[in-house]
């Protein structure tokens, strides 16, 4: 199994065409996923330039000042998830308070959910529609890269072009991240404050980009907390709900949280932290009840069946509500 610690090259499994080195490629992969929470790859397709220029503008976004912020203000309720989220604005993990701020957005020609981009104001040197044109070209480069996993996890479970198939509508979601400096002594309860609490994403996979490591905690299977660093020019890659149903958990959704990183964790503060989450999810009216071609030989189906929305509305009432 990879080290999930260790970047996998992702070349080594798109070189590979239906033999069984790929296959055990593939093994490694989604197994280094099921029981550590998470894998990191390298060399999917996302060049570094454009990850260091996402990082450059979610900096400059978060360094806005907080009228323009308000100004695209995320609603107080859960839907649309689009927009700026204030610090605390957002409970994940129960009720403690949660010390990030994000941007959520999703397709540039979104109907039912339209993005809400922040506009511009005087005196400052943030081009609005710049920062949205290099958004929606990260949107469409994410989108490639969750190409390339989907056709490999087709690959594994042996359901050429199924996948893509139930995502053709391009309904992802990108979420920016900012975890302010904090004083580890506010962090030290994690019921009452985090940076962000343990949950599972919702969707089919995440794609995640950190500017550094330490923090990112993950369950393994065996329950245990562990880190998963990784430089940022690395992805990491874990799956979410909706696979883990689809399969009737033959995949795993692991659950993950952002703490004080246990290097620092004797010291009185805890740095500012960036990340970008590229949410993987299906077309809104597909079911993500258990599918009986992903699903072990006999056995029963364990997740009703619910459309992609109604799923993720369950869900984000649970986050906003
Ligand atoms: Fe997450």
């Amino acid at each position: 199994m990879a080290d999930s610690r260790v970047a996998l090259d992702f070349t080594r499994i798109r070189n590979e065409i239906h033999n069984e080195t790929q296959l055990a490629l593939l093994e490694d992969f989604v197994q280094t996923i099921n029981t550590q929470g998470a894998v990191v790859i390298k060399n999917v397709g996302l060049d570094d330039d454009t990850i260091q220029q996402a990082f450059s503008w979610t900096r400059l976004l978060f360094d806005l000042d907080g009228s323009t912020k308000e100004g695209c203000q995320h609603p107080a309720e859960p839907l649309p998830h689009r927009g700026y989220s204030a610090i605390g604005q957002e409970r994940s993990g129960g009720n403690a308070f949660n010390y990030k701020e994000s941007f959520d957005f999703g397709p540039a020609h979104d109907n039912l959910y339209p993005n809400i981009w922040p506009q511009q104001t005087p005196h400052s040197n943030f081009c609005p529609s710049e920062f949205r044109a290099f958004m929606e070209r990260l949107f469409l480069n994410l989108h490639d890269v969750q190409l390339t996993i989907l056709k490999a996890l087709e690959e594994y479970l042996v359901v050429k072009g199924r996948l893509c198939a139930m995502h053709n509508l391009m309904q992802n979601e990108i979420r920016l991240l900012h975890y302010p400096s904090v004083p580890n002594a506010v962090l030290s309860n994690p019921k009452k404050a985090v940076r962000f609490g343990e949950h599972t994403d919702f969707g089919t996979i995440t794609i995640l980009l950190q500017n550094q490591p330490g923090g990112l905690q993950f369950q393994n299977y065996a329950g245990e907390w562990h880190e998963i660093n990784s430089s940022p020019t690395d992805l990491v890659i874990l799956f979410g709900d909706t696979l883990q149903r689809w399969t009737n958990d033959r995949l795993w959704a692991g659950k993950h949280r952002v703490v004080s990183p246990i290097a620092r964790q004797d010291e009185l503060e805890t740095g500012e932290r960036y990340s970008i989450a590229y949410f993987c999810k299906p077309n809104r009216d597909q079911s993500v009840g258990s599918l009986p071609e992903f699903m072990a030989h006999g056995d029963s189906t364990r997740y009703e069946d619910l459309t992609a929305e109604e799923y993720n509305q369950r869900q984000m009432r649970n986050l906003y509500g």
